[in-house]
């Protein structure tokens, strides 16, 4: 697992959020609600909807395209939907909010 800093101390500080982060060369959606943070991937699955330009209800992220809900916690589609998305790890340490990735095998012995 590698752990990378994606928002300042300054930034965590700010109200409940969904936000577009840039880390480990890709873009993830990053989510403060009810002052817990939560790491996801930034495409709806169901037609590529930009979720972080989402909203949050009732502990699910809501695309902003056709207001399709993931659980926060575990990516879980809503029922009915049949599908999830990938969710990330997040720590909050005293530098700021740091979100881990599985590092894969390639870029472990090649990099
Ligand atoms: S694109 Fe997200 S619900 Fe349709």
């Amino acid at each position: 697992m590698i752990w990378v800093k994606v928002l300042s101390k300054q930034e965590v500080e700010q109200e409940d959020f969904v936000t577009m982060v840039k880390a480990d060369g890709r873009k993830i959606c990053v989510i403060k609600n009810e002052g817990q943070f939560y790491a996801t991937q930034n495409t709806c699955p169901h037609a590529g909807g930009i979720l972080s330009g989402g909203w949050c209800k009732e502990g699910n992220l809501v695309c902003p395209i056709h207001r399709w809900e993931y659980n926060l916690k575990t990516g879980r589609g809503a029922e009915g939907q049949g599908d999830y998305i990938n969710t990330y790890p997040t720590e909050l340490r005293a530098d700021g909010l740091y979100v881990g990735f599985k590092q894969s095998l390639w870029k472990r012995f090649f990099s």
